[in-house]
């Protein structure tokens, strides 16, 4: 478990903890911003490619809510906080719900680009989800310190842009962007809506209508 400077307590990707447990049984289903982003609705489960994993915990939210995630990410500490904390979570014998939304979750220990040029036979995603690291600070102090510390770990995502124009050429329904909610838009391309809320917002760019059920 990393420690980052005196910024932040250990840095720790954790699924059974009590946030993601919260997240999960009370965060508000198909109702949430990120659901509906995504376009998740009663039948329709897309699976989701999150191409800039961190610590899973967007990932997390999407599998509770019944989709298949590939999480791809290229930072080796990263990396081993993810691996760490998808063990631990499949390995509570007391916890089968939790094992089965973690089984649901398949990492990929690679940089965005090198997965989908490098991959002929991986199955076309539905929707490919991008948070790359924010280019301003939240609000909340707490969120600060955790942001700041993870942004000492893996710094910032200046090839943002060109993995969106990546997405765009693989989805096959929607990419989806999460952005600071006044940060300007990724790349050139406008999106098609957007979903914003208190700190967050979520561009959309559809590729195809979704089906209603997948
Ligand atoms: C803001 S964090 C994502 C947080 C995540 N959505 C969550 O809920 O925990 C961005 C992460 O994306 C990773 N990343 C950025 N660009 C990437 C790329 N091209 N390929 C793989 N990983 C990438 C960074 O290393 C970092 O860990």
């Amino acid at each position: 478990m990393p420690l980052i400077g005196n910024l932040h307590g250990p840095i720790r990707c954790d699924f059974e903890g009590t946030v993601a447990t919260h997240r999960r049984k009370y965060g508000g289903g198909n109702g949430q911003d990120i659901a509906k982003a995504i376009g998740i609705s009663g039948k329709c489960k897309p699976r989701v490619l999150d191409l800039t994993a961190g610590l899973g915990r967007d990932a997390f939210v999407l599998a509770t809510l019944g989709c298949q995630v590939t999480l791809v990410e290229r930072n080796p500490v990263v990396q081993e906080l993810l691996k760490d904390g998808l063990a631990r979570a499949l390995s509570l014998t007391d916890n089968p719900e939790l094992a089965t939304i973690v089984a649901r979750m398949e990492l990929v220990a690679l940089e965005a680009q090198c997965y989908l040029n490098g991959n002929a036979n991986i199955p076309q995603p539905d929707v490919i989800y991008l948070d790359p690291m924010y280019p301003e600070s939240r609000k909340s102090a707490k969120v600060k310190k955790e942001m700041q510390a993870f942004k000492t770990l893996v710094g910032d995502d200046h090839d943002a842009d060109h993995l969106l124009d990546l997405a765009l050429g693989a989805a096959r329904y929607r990419v989806v962007v999460k952005r600071a909610r006044k940060a300007p838009q990724l790349g050139n391309a406008a999106p098609h809506f957007f979903l914003s809320g208190k700190s967050t917002r979520y561009d959309i760019y559809a590729l195809q209508k979704l089906p209603l059920e997948l």
